[in-house]
């Protein structure tokens, strides 16, 4: 995915570009490596700062791939050490965001292949099924399983998306060897096409 520039953080939906054209956002909680995968995404090193302490991205990121085409770096959720009160405005963005959002034609949910499917990513695939936006979900750091658990993994928690979700797709993904770089670009670039 060939990114032309940075374009804006917004700390909320009204501080975004105007809601026309096609948006694919990268969802996830705390940690997960959304960032890393937007920047392996992109090709890029720096495009989305990442960082070891979770709750790195607070803002909703932009990234432009062409004219009305572009990504989105959402905050993540459900790390605990955040005082409540940004928590609560965190999950009001990206609930804002997520149900208000006419571009946003495109989830990538990132979980840790580790830990996945918790609450609130159980709760934003039952969302997006309901909201019929179709759903990539990237297993995370898939290098830090061997092959074959790696592989049950993706089976294990394929089957179960595929129960709450009609048009849901998961993949394992490392930012790291670059497993599953090449589906992930296919999957995201289809849904810019139109
Ligand atoms: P927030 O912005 O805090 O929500 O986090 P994020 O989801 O954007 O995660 P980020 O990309 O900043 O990565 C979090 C940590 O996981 C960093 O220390 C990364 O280096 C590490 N990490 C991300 N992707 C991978 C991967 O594929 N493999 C391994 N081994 N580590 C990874
Ligand atoms: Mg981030």
């Amino acid at each position: 995915l060939h990114v032309a520039k940075f374009e804006l953080s917004a700390p909320d939906i009204r501080r975004l570009p105007a809601d026309s054209g096609i948006e694919v956002a990268f969802a996830g909680r705390s940690n997960a490596g959304k960032s890393s995968a937007l920047n392996t995404l992109t090709n890029q090193k720096a495009l989305a700062r990442t960082s070891k302490t979770p709750g790195r991205t607070q803002l909703i990121n932009v990234f432009d791939i062409r004219e009305n085409r572009r990504l989105i770096d959402l905050p993540g959720y459900g790390f605990a050490k955040v005082p409540l009160e940004m928590k609560k405005k965190w999950q009001k963005a990206l609930a804002e965001y997520l149900e208000k959002r006419m571009s946003l034609k495109g989830l990538v949910l990132l979980m840790d292949i580790r830990h996945p499917l918790k609450d609130l990513d159980v709760d934003l695939i039952n969302w997006a099924n309901d909201s019929q936006l179709p759903t990539l979900v990237l297993l995370t750091k898939a290098d830090k399983l061997k092959p074959g658990k790696r592989n049950s993994e993706v089976l294990q928690v394929r089957k179960k998306c595929l129960t709450m979700h009609d048009n849901i797709k998961v993949q394992a993904f490392s930012s790291l060897t670059k497993v599953g770089l090449e589906q992930a670009t296919a999957a995201i670039s289809d849904w810019f096409i139109n």
